[in-house]
Order: structure tokens, then C-alpha cells, then sequence
């Protein structure tokens, strides 16, 4: 590959990613922006128009207070996210979300996203926070606000972004960023007074399923390799609740996510022998209080009740669509428009956002008001959206965040001037997309006040960009280094991205509490993991790539490999299990509120390849 052109950015606000979190950022800071004529670029490793997590569409918006009704406050929300991720939540940034995303899904509407109504004008509840919409243009609608915002010539796309810049005189403030075009061989260094890192959460840690062919089918997306996480741990942010993970329930094989049908047409979990998993199980509950016995179940110990089902050989699992559809159906009376429409919202809710469940019904002859489907549970991903809390350690809201909470600008981490968002923010679960593009739009707002008040230019040591161009390229000099020694992928002399992809997850998978260890894992067996680990980085600096495609691979291994191991750390700091089914730690297996209560965060320093672990308390902020 030849040497690359390096062209220099200059902006007063970078945000890195353009998803749902991303494109809100975008959209705010453009507004506070104006007056002063700030500059606010975007950065995006595809293009923003069908990319991140809801490029396919999603078929309902997760996150939705509907205060404008009367449905539902914002403390209301609070506790339910307290209840769902057993005990620990930053409930100073749920309420900020929760308090403000309904204004977002309101101008979602206002752009054209068509929304599911009833008679009276709201929308069609799927469940208590979950709205429906007609969502396969989801992403286009929220992008082409983003365009208008910034303007285009401020989105750089087909960009992945590799590396934070820390200021050259202020190691402890954030001065931009260096990434590289997946189409031609040019590299970008982004000069920024402040970075949001917004580019998504953790898939492909840990071995799915399916393997070889069906590698990338997974349900969260395969093109978020945690990129928001490593950039933020390699710059020396702090980390929080990174041992947390998301293992859900879903359609086998086709991942088709199972919310609208718990929620919406009520269907049930049954075992192979017809016995109804959450009943059967109850009394597992009562182990795991004071959470056990609040509602709803949270979600990791309802995946603690299918395990355990699981583990005593009652599988398949099935979600019984079929007796659901069919008591629907007798519900109309048999009305043929009715039944038409019942059916046609069953196959729109995957049409709309997972296609491949729709298609693997189709070529396994199923009519889900007939059969039912299986379900299981996923291998574990690292995000902060949904049922999880993965991510930085952020200041909250002035106005309510507690003082241990707050150092001075919502949402930005411990880094100055680097901000996060969505999947990238830890302790405010359950956002999902509204609340991560709610949560941009606080960190651009409060970006552009850094920016007001820090006004002098960031200083980039220009030695250690060239480091870091030397450092990117290296997969092509490895390749060159290497040619003739053999021939394809098994070379003595290097590892190809996707042979280092396999041996991260089956470490993963083995070590810190996989799918095929039943989520279970202890001290010795995750410090035989780091081990590994150890190992494995040293053979990750013979990547090799042949081609630009290749390259993003090696940098995307690399991503995961950062997230891995602050994974591992993590998990072995915790000494409980805290959430069951979706880890635990054999060597405590039981909840310790007395000594556990709290966040557990992290802060890696690489230049001495150290990991500074600690304790934050969990202070309780509504009632
Ligand atoms: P994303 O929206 O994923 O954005 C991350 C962005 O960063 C992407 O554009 C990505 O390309 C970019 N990026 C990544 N790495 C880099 C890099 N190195 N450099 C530059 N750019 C980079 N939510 C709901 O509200 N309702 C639902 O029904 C629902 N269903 C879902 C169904 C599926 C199948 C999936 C996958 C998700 C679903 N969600 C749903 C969740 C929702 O999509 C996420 O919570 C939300 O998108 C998270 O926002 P984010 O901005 O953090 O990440
Ligand atoms: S999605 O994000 O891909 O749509 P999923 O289908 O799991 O995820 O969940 C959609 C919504 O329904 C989320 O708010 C989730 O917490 C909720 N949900 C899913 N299953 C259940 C259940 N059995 N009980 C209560 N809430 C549920």
C-alpha cells in the first residue's frame, strides 16, 4: 500500500460517530454553535444515512415518557431503570434523559418518522416506555437533520476513527483526533477543542452462535466494535460499570428481538414439555432480593429462569406466538380486516427492523399464528442503551446531579473536553434509540459551553502523530515483510484480522463468562484469561492487512481487544454476582449489597500499561 496523504481538520467541536447518539450531538451543538460561528464536524466510520445500530430501521422508539398525556414522569422511569439493572443506576443522567426525550421523539415525528396512533391522537404503546413506529426510515429521517445542521461538507464519512489526541502540554485534556478513510489511503488528524466520542457499543467480543458464514449474524450491530469505549480507555478516561454486559432473549438464529411480543401481543416462554418458564422458576427469585420480588422481573433474572430451565434439559425454549396470535384472533371474533392487520403488525415489527427473522420464518415454512419459535439467549455485548450500563464515567446535570456526580459539564468524562454519549455513557440504561440521541443532544449542548469558556486552541505533539500513522500502517508493512515466506492466510509471519477475531472470542467465550461457560466465570479462571490475553497482544502487532479493507479489520480487532480486557479487569474486580443470567462469578455467587452497592470503575494509564480499579458510591437521587 503506498505512504498515506494526511490531511489536518481543524474544528472547535468533533463528534465521533454519527448514530443515533452522534447525530444528536450534531444537531445541538450546530444550534448553540451559531452564535459564535463554532465550527462542529462529524465523523463517521460509514455513512451516516444507514449507519449504527438502527441502519436497518427499528419497528418501535424504547424510550418514551409521553408526559404531554399524563402516562408517565420522569421519577417513574428512574425507578423502573433502578429496579431493571438491580439496584445501580446514575440516576441523576436517567432522569436527565428521561426528562428530556420526550421533546426528541416529538421532533423525530415533526420530520416526517411515522408513528403507530391511536383514536385520540397518542401514540400506540407497545409497553409502559416503548412507542411504535413504522421505522425502516428511522436512520435516513434522523441523518439528514444531522446534514442539515452541520451542513455536509462537516460530515466526514467512510472515516474510521483509531485514536484520541491528548493535549500536548495538558496530557489530562483532550486536543482531537486521528482516523483513516476505508476507501483511498489517507489519513485525517481532526484538531478539536472538544471531542464527543459517540461511535457505538461492543458486538463481537465474545464467539456468537453462529460462526464461519453466519459470523455477523448477531443481534446487536456487527459494525460497532467499541470503538466509543477504547478510544476513551486508551485516552485515559474512567470507566465505569464495564463488567456489565447485555445477554438477551431472542428469536434463535434470525435474532429477531422478542419486546413487542412479550409486551404487545403477551405472548408466553414455554420449555419443550409445554411448562411456562417465568411460573416454573419463580421461587429462584427469592434469592436475589430485594430486586427479586419488585417488577418487572429484571431482565438479567428472567434470563437467570431460562437458564436454569436450560441447564436442567427442558429446551427448546419456544415463545409461544402462536397461542398469543390465536387468542388475539378469537379476541376480533375472527375478523378477517382485524386478523389481517394483527398479523400484518407481527410481520412488520422485523420487516421494519430485522429482516432475517422474517426471511428465516419464510424458508422454515413457520406462520407464527401457527408455530411457535425458538428463542435463547446471546452471547454477551458491551453497550449502555439498552438493558445495560456499560460505558464512560461521566459529570452529570448541574442541576441535579449529587456533588460526587458533577465536575462541571453534563456528560463529559474525566478527561476535559471529552464528552461521551449513548452506548458510550455508563450508569443510564434503557435508553435505547431516543434516549442516545437525547443524551447527544445534552453532551453537544454542553460541548459548546466547554468550548465558550475554554476557548484557546488544543496543542497536537506532532511526534506522536507520527507514531500513530507509522502505528496504522504497520498491517501493510507486515505483509510486505512477510511476502514470499508462504502463501494465503496461514503465514508464519502473521495473523490475519479474522484469525485474530476467532482467538479473542474464544478466549472471551471461555474465559470471562461466555455463552458456551453458561455465563459463568471466577478469580482463577479470568486470571488465566489475562494470560492469555497477555499473549495474544503480543501476536496482534503481526496483523497483517492487504488492502484498506483489511485494515479496518485489524483496527477494529483492536477496538475489541481494549474493551476485552477492561472487561476482564472488571469482572474480576467485582467480587459478587450481581446480575445473574447475565454473568456469574462462581467464587461469589451471591448478591452483597453491604459491599457492593456501589459503581466499579476503572482507569487504564498506558504508559505504564497499568489499571487503576475503585469504588463509586451509588447515590440514590429520586425517592
Ligand atoms: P449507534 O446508533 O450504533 O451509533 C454509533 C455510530 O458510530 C455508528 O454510526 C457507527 O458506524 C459509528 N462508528 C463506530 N465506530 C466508529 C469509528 N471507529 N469511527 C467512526 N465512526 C464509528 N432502540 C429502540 O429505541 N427501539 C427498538 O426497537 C430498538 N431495537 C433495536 C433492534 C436492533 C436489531 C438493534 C441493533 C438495536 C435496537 N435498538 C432499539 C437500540 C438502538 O439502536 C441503540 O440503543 C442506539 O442506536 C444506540 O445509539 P448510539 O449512538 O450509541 O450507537
Ligand atoms: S429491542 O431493543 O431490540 O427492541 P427487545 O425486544 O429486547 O429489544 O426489547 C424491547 C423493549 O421491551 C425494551 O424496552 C425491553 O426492556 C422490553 N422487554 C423485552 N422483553 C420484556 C419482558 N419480558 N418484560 C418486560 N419488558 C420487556
Amino acid at each position: 500500500m503506498t505512504r498515506p496523504e494526511v490531511e489536518v481538520v481543524e474544528c472547535d467541536v468533533l463528534i465521533l460517530g454519527g448514530g443515533m447518539a452522534g447525530c444528536g450531538a450534531a444537531y445541538e451543538a450546530a444550534y448553540w454553535a451559531k452564535p459564535k460561528n463554532l465550527k462542529v464536524v462529524l465523523v463517521e466510520k460509514g455513512a451516516i444515512e444507514r449507519s449504527g445500530a438502527v441502519a436497518m430501521g427499528l419497528s418501535a422508539i424504547n424510550c418514551y415518557m409521553g408526559m404531554k398525556w399524563g402516562e408517565n414522569q420522569p421519577e417513574d422511569f428512574v425507578r423502573y431503570v433502578r429496579q431493571d439493572l438491580m439496584g445501580l443506576s446514575r440516576e441523576d443522567l436517567v432522569y436527565d434523559i428521561a426528562r428530556n426525550v420526550d421533546s426528541t421523539v416529538h421532533m423525530f415525528e415533526d420530520w416526517g418518522l411515522p408513528f403507530f396512533k391511536e383514536a385520540d391522537g397518542r401514540y400506540k404503546r407497545e409497553g409502559r416506555w416503548q412507542v411504535m413506529i413504522h421505522g425502516e426510515s428511522y436512520k435516513p429521517i434522523v441523518a439528514e437533520a444531522a446534514k442539515k445542521a452541520v451542513g455536509e461538507d462537516n460530515i466526514y464519512e467512510r472515516i474510521f476513527v483509531s485514536h484520541l489526541l491528548n493535549d500536548a502540554k495538558d496530557p489530562g485534556r483532550i486536543a482531537g483526533a486521528v482516523g483513516f478513510s476505508v476507501r483511498e489511503p489517507k489519513i485525517y488528524v481532526f484538531k478539536a477543542k472538544t471531542v464527543i466520542s459517540a461511535a457505538g457499543g461492543a458486538t463481537g467480543v465474545f464467539r456468537p452462535h453462529a460462526i464461519g458464514e453466519g459470523l455477523g449474524r448477531i443481534w446487536y450491530a456487527p459494525w460497532n466494535t467499541g470503538s466509543a469505549y477504547k478510544l476513551m480507555i486508551m485516552a485515559g478516561a474512567e470507566m465505569s460499570q464495564f463488567e456489565h454486559r447485555l445477554v438477551v432473549a431472542r428469536f434463535k438464529d434470525g435474532y429477531g428481538p422478542v419486546g413487542m411480543w412479550f409486551l404487545l401481543f403477551k405472548a408466553v416462554l414455554k420449555n419443550a414439555y409445554g411448562e411456562l418458564v417465568e411460573s416454573k422458576w419463580a421461587d429462584l427469585l427469592k434469592e436475589w432480593e430485594p430486586y427479586g420480588s419488585g417488577k418487572p422481573i429484571p431482565t438479567p433474572l428472567r434470563n437467570h429462569q431460562m437458564l436454569r430451565d436450560m441447564m436442567e434439559g427442558k429446551g427448546p425454549h419456544y415463545l409461544r406466538t402462536d397461542e398469543a396470535l390465536q387468542k388475539m384472533f378469537a379476541d376480533v371474533q375472527h375478523d378477517k380486516k382485524k386478523v389481517r392487520e394483527i398479523e400484518s403488525d407481527a410481520w412488520e415489527d422485523f420487516l421494519d427492523m430485522t429482516m432475517s427473522q422474517a426471511l428465516l420464518w419464510a424458508s422454515e415454512n413457520i406462520d407464527p399464528a401457527k408455530t411457535p419459535s425458538e428463542v435463547v439467549l446471546t452471547e454477551p455485548y458491551l453497550m449502555g442503551s439498552h438493558a445495560s450500563a456499560t460505558g464512560a464515567w461521566v459529570s452529570g446535570p448541574e442541576d441535579i446531579a449529587p456533588s460526587e456526580y458533577f465536575w462541571g459539564y453534563n456528560r463529559m468524562t474525566t478527561v476535559r473536553g471529552l464528552f461521551a454519549a449513548g452506548d458510550g455513557v455508563s450508569g443510564s440504561a434503557h435508553k435505547f434509540s431516543s434516549g442516545s440521541y437525547t443524551e447527544g443532544r445534552s453532551a453537544g449542548k454542553a460541548a459548546v459551553a466547554y468550548v465558550y469558556d475554554n476557548p484557546d486552541d488544543p496543542n497536537i505533539d506532532s511526534d506522536r502523530v507520527e507514531d500513530i500513522k507509522n502505528e496504522l500502517w504497520r498491517p501493510f508493512s507486515v505483509v510486505d515483510d512477510a511476502k514470499g515466506t508462504s502463501t494465503g492466510d496461514v503465514n508464519p509471519n502473521y495473523v490475519a484480522p479474522k484469525q485474530a477475531l476467532h482467538r479473542l472470542q474464544k478466549i472471551m467465550d471461555e474465559y470471562a463468562a461466555g455463552q458456551s461457560a453458561f455465563f459463568i466465570t471466577n478469580e482463577p479462571t479470568l486470571l488465566r484469561g489475562l494470560e492469555l490475553m497477555e499473549l495474544f497482544r503480543q501476536d496482534l502487532h503481526k496483523m497483517a492487512a492487504e488492502n484498506l479493507h483489511d485494515l479496518l479489520r485489524c483496527w477494529e480487532v483492536w477496538d475489541r481487544f481494549w474493551c476485552a480486557q477492561t472487561h476482564m479487569q472488571h469482572l474480576l474486580y467485582r467480587q459478587e454476582t450481581r446480575w445473574p443470567g447475565y454473568y456469574y462469578r462462581g467464587d461469589y455467587p451471591e448478591l452483597d449489597e453491604e459491599n457492593w452497592k456501589c459503581f466499579a470503575n476503572s482507569r487504564y494509564d498506558a504508559e505504564q500499561n497499568e489499571w487503576t480499579m475503585s469504588k463509586k458510591p451509588y447515590i440514590q437521587v429520586v425517592p
